[in-house]
């Protein structure tokens, strides 16, 4: 969707484990840059020395990619030709249980991109109201067992780990409702993790600014793992006559796109059998492309 260019400049916001950045930089050969970010320093370092070989062509740092405008300012750029998301944990973060993202192993509460970051999921889970949690657990998680699951946990507290609270969740929802092909925690990791992390907030913030920063012919493209980013992304592409975007599943008037984009695909693009076959992880990941027009 990008095709980088030779000379061209590129920006990928979720380094991750450096497979998107690398086949940018690859693509752009023999003179186009990459910027790159990642909240987890551990991501940066590693992807600092896969990329040692590829020349001084990357400029990767530690930073949230909603900071792509002081990345690109600190960079003396003012013109990209392509930026790329893919939102949310790495299978390394998520296959790390020190960093506490998973259920099936025991691992403390934490879930921090950023581990330098004060929140942790610890916090969330122990000191949140009843109504709050059940609030973020209903809307980022789409949980319909939300409130059930938001008491068990405050009549649980101190919660220690990932497993005692996947234990407290699967406990809350009755069995014969519990999800066929999910764990029945699935859901309710994933609404403390995009708590802890301020996903919703940190992609509303980063839209515009990457829009503003596209030169004409720029493309844009985000893969997202989740139907709340999703419905962001693709009212963002819209245009001014969608600028709802959404908060916790209230409706928020947001200002709206300056930027006009044509939209590369009308429909996401989600993964073929054969790839989630090789990659389950794959299995809700969907990306959206949009050229900017003017
Ligand atoms: C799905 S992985 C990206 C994988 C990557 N595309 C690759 O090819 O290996 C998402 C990464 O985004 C990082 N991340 C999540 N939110 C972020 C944010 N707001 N700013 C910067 N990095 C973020 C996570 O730490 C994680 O490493």
């Amino acid at each position: 969707m990008m095709q980088p260019k030779d000379g061209g400049r590129y920006f990928d916001g979720t380094l991750g484990d450096g497979g998107h950045a690398t086949a940018v930089l690859e693509a752009c050969a023999p003179s186009g840059e990459l910027a790159g970010c990642d909240l987890d320093r551990d991501a940066v370092e590693r992807v600092s020395r896969a990329m040692a070989p590829l020349g001084n062509r990357a400029h990767l740092f530690t930073a949230n990619y909603s900071d792509i405008d002081r990345i690109c300012a600190g960079l003396g750029w003012d013109r990209l030709d392509g930026v790329l998301v893919d939102l949310g944990m790495s299978s390394i973060e998520l296959d790390d249980k020190a960093r506490g993202f998973s259920f099936l192993a025991d691992g403390p509460l934490d879930m921090r991109y950023d581990r330098g970051q004060a929140l942790r999921a610890y916090d969330v889970v122990n000191t949140y109201g009843i109504e709050e949690l059940a609030g973020i657990i209903r809307a980022y998680g789409e949980e319909r067992f939300a409130r059930r699951i938001a008491r068990r946990i405050v009549e649980s507290r101190p919660v220690e780990g990932t497993a005692g609270l996947a234990e407290i969740v699967a406990r809350a929802i009755p069995r014969k409702f519990w999800p066929e092909r999910i764990h029945p925690a699935t859901r309710t990791f994933q609404a403390i993790r995009m708590e802890v992390n301020a996903e919703l907030d940190n992609l509303q913030a980063f839209l515009p600014k990457a829009a503003s920063l596209l030169a004409e012919g720029g493309v844009l493209a985000v893969i997202s793992f989740h139907s709340l980013e999703d419905r962001i992304v693709k009212r963002f592409f819209a245009g001014p006559s969608a600028a709802l975007l959404y908060r916790r599943g209230l409706p928020v008037q947001r200002e709206a796109p300056a930027e006009h984009f044509q939209r590369i695909t009308k429909k996401p693009i989600v993964a073929s059998e054969e790839e989630i076959r090789s990659n389950p992880r794959a299995r809700s990941a969907r990306l959206r492309a949009a050229r900017r027009l003017a």
